[in-house]
């Protein structure tokens, strides 16, 4: 694409990234032999070969398996080093990264293992090349509210040891049938603790659950939100609080929100004035790191340079940085 090396150039972050999402197959591989783990596919481009989804569920069927050979700090720290070389590959200045851990505690894996090796990883990348990192928790909105009560008990202790990374929390998994008030007693305690929130909300689930995100949980940010647009009400509330919507252009086709990328409204939506931002959620998965989400959404929908450059500053803006770095990356 004749835009790329503009894209590449362009100082940009990513909002919407589920660390859990950027295991290759080849990694997978690696670890699952690494640690002594039988996978039920015989080869690499099996594994690869399976990732045909038809909506949320049966890619969160193949991810949460994927995740099964995560173990020890070090595998942690792999995961998140090969992303970050890529982000420091795209331009990339600062990423915001979701992390799953009841994936991983239900598994017997120690929270602090989880911690220790991203924040490992993370630390490196802001000593050796400057490129930030920040660290939301989130919670599995398919299990209970308890259990993310005693996920975030479990996690509090370490808070002060990740001051610099862990800033917020998430809400992500099945989204249908579990709407965010189910969260509101957790995402109350999270802002209590002073925790950035946001949300998924909007992505399979209707426009409603976009406005109990905000009304209930109080989320400064929304995961996906392209179903806002059912709710004229909504989009206007949205334009004028500014409140940012992490888009997954690459993630939406593959899970078919959208049937087409031609179809997505994205475009539309930043022509109303939404703060619309571009990330990749699931990189591994849906064939794309955030270059490419860039390069095939303005394929798809005739994006202009200037547009794109508009969504690179909306990242920036709607990053949880202190307002100095914010306008230093600008
Ligand atoms: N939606 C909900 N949960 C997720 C996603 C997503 O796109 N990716 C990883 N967990
Ligand atoms: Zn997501």
């Amino acid at each position: 694409h004749h835009l790329r090396p503009f894209v590449l150039g362009l100082p940009k972050t990513e909002l919407h990234l589920h660390i859990e999402g950027t295991l290759e197959p080849e990694l997978i591989f690696a670890l699952a032999e690494r640690n002594g783990i039988q996978l039920p596919y015989p080869s690499v481009q099996a594994l690869r070969d399976a990732y045909q989804f038809t909506d949320l569920q049966s890619f969160l069927d193949l991810y949460y398996a994927g995740a099964g050979v995560l173990i020890t700090e070090q595998d942690f720290y792999d995961m998140t080093m090969a992303y970050l070389l890529r982000m420091r590959a795209e331009g990339v200045r600062h990423v915001e990264i979701m992390f799953d851990p009841q994936t991983h505690t239900v598994r017997g894996v120690d929270i602090s293992t989880v911690f220790a090796g991203l924040a490992r990883a993370l630390r490196e990348a802001r000593d050796s090349w400057g490129l930030s990192a920040y660290l939301l928790l989130s919670f599995l909105r398919h299990l209970s509210e308890e259990d993310a009560l005693v996920t975030l008990e479990q996690a509090l202790p370490l808070r002060e040891a990740y001051l610099d990374l862990w800033i917020g929390v998430g809400l992500d998994s099945g989204e249908r049938g579990n709407p965010p008030e189910k969260f509101a007693r957790v995402y109350e305690r999270c802002r209590t603790l002073g925790f950035r929130l946001v949300a998924h909300a909007g992505e399979e689930g209707p426009a409603e659950y976009v406005r109990n995100a905000l009304d209930v949980l109080q989320a400064e940010r929304i995961d996906h939100g392209v179903r806002s647009e059912e709710d004229p009400a909504l989009l206007q509330r949205l334009i004028h609080q500014r409140t940012p919507l992490t888009v997954c252009p690459l993630s939406n086709l593959k899970l078919q929100v959208v049937d087409e990328l031609d179809q997505h409204n994205l475009a539309r939506l930043l022509r109303l004035g939404l703060c619309v931002t571009i990330n990749s959620d699931d990189p591994a998965y849906f064939g794309g790191y955030l270059v490419e989400n860039y390069l095939a959404t303005a394929q798809a929908l005739n994006l202009t340079a200037p547009q794109l450059a508009t969504l690179a500053r909306n990242s920036i803006s709607a990053s949880f940085l202190p307002d100095a770095r914010k306008l230093a990356l600008l």
